[in-house]
């Protein structure tokens, strides 16, 4: 097993698994390479597909890289292989963000899931930005979904309901200054593709949601004013379930395990039959973003996530090689 070489065919599974990560507007700010000497796959960021209005920092960019890295953990997992990760492995290159290198054979099942037994959602997870049905999710998956955070280095809080009307009311607010900033507006537009069209990037219109008729959940607007595409109103859960992934520290390893923690979180859901999707508005602005911190010290919020039973999402696109040199 120690000299087992990387074969393509391990490779493409490899890499299959990485890209069907979520990422900010499907924008996929990664890069792969293969070093077959230490049996390593390089993952840097890409920085073709920037967001200067939403993602000033590329903090969410890094979000989805940690996803990505999560994936080829478990797909190596999968085929057999210990990952070994380094964040930010060479201080001369900068944007080589992880490596993951392909080491023994897989020792005994990892706490508190085995991540072999998570390959099967990866290519099942889908963000659905659908209404849920309300019905609760029981207590043992949320608590093997905060248990994924922190085995990543992170933390997930389901808050009560006082605390997710007020996470909730911060999104909305965030969505409401989105709508009046022609900027950002034009941003998040630029991401949004037309049914049919080819694009391997952004996120097609058969994939958003309808709005919500009472307003509760205040899902992210991609279209823009009218004469954009218009969506049907449908009435959203009365109960919303939320799940709020932050970290003690704000630094880019931060960002790259709180990736890593997402996705994982986002697997062991949907290995439960969970759906999910993500709300981060509110951490495009400092002060709501800071405000989701509610009273709590060196909580740095990275990502909302809204979690329950319902429909599937609509597929959404990924480069492939040829695509993304
Ligand atoms: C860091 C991050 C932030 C995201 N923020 C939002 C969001 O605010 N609203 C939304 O509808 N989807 C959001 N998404 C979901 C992406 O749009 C989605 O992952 C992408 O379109 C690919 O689709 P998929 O998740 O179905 O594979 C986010 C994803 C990531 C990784």
């Amino acid at each position: 097993m120690q000299s087992r070489e990387v074969d393509a065919p391990a490779v493409q599974t490899l890499l299959a698994a990485a890209v069907a990560a979520p990422s900010i507007h499907n924008t996929q700010p990664w890069r792969f390479g293969l070093d077959p000497d230490s049996r390593s796959i390089l993952v840097r960021v890409d920085r073709r597909r920037p967001l200067p209005m939403t993602d000033p920092q590329a903090r969410a960019q890094y979000l989805s890289v940690g996803a990505a890295v999560f994936n080829l953990r478990v797909a190596a997992e999968h085929l057999g292989w210990e990952p070994l990760v380094r964040l930010r492995p060479a201080e001369d290159d900068p944007d080589l963000l992880a490596t993951v290198q392909l080491t023994g054979p897989v020792a005994g099942p990892s706490a508190p899931r085995d991540l072999r037994e998570l390959y099967g959602a990866i290519e099942r997870r889908r963000t659905s930005r659908m209404p849920f049905t309300g019905r609760t999710v029981p207590d043992q998956v949320v608590m093997e979904m905060t248990g994924s955070a922190r085995a990543e280095g992170a933390h997930l809080d389901v808050p009560d309901i006082v605390t997710t009307r007020r996470l909730l009311r911060l999104t909305a607010a965030a969505e409401s200054r989105n709508a009046v900033h022609p900027a950002r507006t034009a941003e998040v537009r630029t991401w949004l593709t037309a049914p049919g069209a080819a694009a391997p990037y952004g996120v097609p219109l058969t994939a958003l949601g309808p709005r919500d008729a009472s307003g509760r959940v205040p899902v992210r607007d991609f279209t823009g004013a009218p004469p954009a595409p218009q969506l049907p109103t449908l009435r959203f859960e009365r109960h919303v379930q939320l799940a709020l992934l932050w970290t003690h520290h704000d630094r880019r390893e931060d960002w790259l395990r709180a990736g890593q923690a997402l996705e994982r979180v986002l697997l062991t859901a949907t290995a439960h039959g969970v759906r999910t999707s993500m709300l981060h508005q509110a951490m495009e602005w400092p002060d709501l973003r800071q405000a989701m911190a509610g009273s709590r010290r060196r909580c740095h919020p990275q990502l909302l996530i809204r979690f329950g039973y319902g429909p599937d999402g609509g597929r959404t696109p990924r480069a492939t090689a040829d695509e993304a040199p």
